[in-house]
């Protein structure tokens, strides 16, 4: 039997971590011969703990053969104690009328915290992936607090916008969603971010060879990608949570093993510099490509338009000025 692997997830008792938890246990990250130890965190006030209690009741009821404990807590040195990866997802959501943007004054001092206890308690290669809005920049900020983490294993999530946009294609084009690939997300999980439908392919022909209408591409297909998660709200009443949780399971999964050949995974990684122009430590998504366990690098060489270089410069010039709206969090 291999040794549990230790999960760290913030905001456990939300609405994101009740689809979150329950596949993680089941084995949808590690797979079907890893164990692995749940370490929930939430805020220390008793009625949430007590809502936490709840939950872990229900893992309990689950009855996974590869859940071997649960850690329910409101420090975050037991919670991230140890941990091999960390979802940070625990944060307040937007509601109507508001953009992800708006909540980087309440949330960003969530993440110095977190980013500190991570340093203090978790292990040294752990694998953290922030999922709480504004993701990228509050992945920069516990990035900057965790100096003794390698600073690429801090990675944010655009996994569900790639999901959106696959699925807004697959519609489109009459095909599976499977049958998408290398269909990535450059920049901020925000309105500004970019889709590359370019270098995109449908059963590994040129995606804009199937789907010819460029107006569809570039109006309604960018709209709905870039406006889904202001539209799910408005639908349901809340942020989207089953979405993001089974796309923060993707993403966790793809980085723990090498990306199949002829796919890519978006990921949003602290920029090199060196990579299409986008200024270095920014949270950015690129194409990603896992070689080996844990380890991913940009997929480079690809062709970008004018038209698309503006859109990716567009959402890095927006990452630039977040940064700057918390530049006290930097310090
Ligand atoms: P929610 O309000 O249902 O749950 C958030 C939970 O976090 C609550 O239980 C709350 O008590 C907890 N929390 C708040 N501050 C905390 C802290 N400092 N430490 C630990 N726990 C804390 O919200 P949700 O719908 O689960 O969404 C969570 C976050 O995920 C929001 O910021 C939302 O915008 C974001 N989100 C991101 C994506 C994405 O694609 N990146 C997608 C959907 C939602
Ligand atoms: C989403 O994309 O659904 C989340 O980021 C929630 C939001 O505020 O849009």
């Amino acid at each position: 039997m291999k040794s549990p692997i230790r999960v760290a997830i913030t905001g456990a008792a939300g609405q994101i971590g009740y689809s979150l938890l329950f596949p993680i246990a089941a084995g949808h990250i590690f797979g079907p011969d890893q164990p692995v130890i749940l370490q929930l965190l939430e805020v220390p006030t008793p009625e949430v703990l007590a809502k936490l209690e709840g939950v872990k009741m229900e893992l309990q009821d689950s009855a996974y053969p590869l859940l071997k404990d649960i850690v329910c807590s409101g420090d975050m040195d037991v919670a991230f104690g140890d941990a091999d990866l960390a979802l940070l997802v625990g944060s307040r959501p937007r509601s109507a009328g508001m953009e992800r943007a708006d909540l980087i004054k309440v949330n960003g001092p969530i993440f110095v915290g977190q980013g500190q206890a991570i340093d203090r308690s978790a292990k040294k290669d752990v694998k953290v992936l922030v999922v709480g809005n504004p993701c990228n920049t509050n992945c920069l900020i516990a990035r900057h607090q965790a100096k003794r983490v390698n600073p690429n294993n801090f990675t944010a999530m655009t996994r569900l916008d790639q999901n959106r946009a696959k699925a807004q294609i697959a519609l489109k084009a009459g095909v599976d969603v499977a049958d998408i690939t290398k269909l990535a997300i450059w920049g901020n999980h925000s309105p500004t971010m970019y889709p590359d439908y370019d270098n995109a392919r449908i059963n590994n022909q040129p995606l804009t060879e199937i789907i010819t209408d460029r107006s569809w591409l570039d109006g309604d297909f960018l709209k709905t990608v870039q406006q889904r998660g202001a539209q799910v709200i408005a639908a349901r009443g809340a942020s989207s949570a089953a979405s993001a949780a089974w796309a923060a399971i993707d993403h966790a999964k793809d980085w723990y093993r090498p990306t199949p050949k002829g796919e890519w995974v978006s990921m949003a990684i602290p920029s090199d510099g060196n990579s299409y122009g986008i200024p270095e430590g920014l949270i950015y998504s690129f194409p990603c490509e896992v070689d080996i366990y844990g380890n991913y690098h940009v997929v480079q060489g690809l062709s970008i338009t004018e038209s698309a270089k503006a859109k990716m410069m567009k959402s890095a010039q927006e990452l630039l000025d977040e940064r700057a709206a918390i530049a006290d969090l930097l310090v």
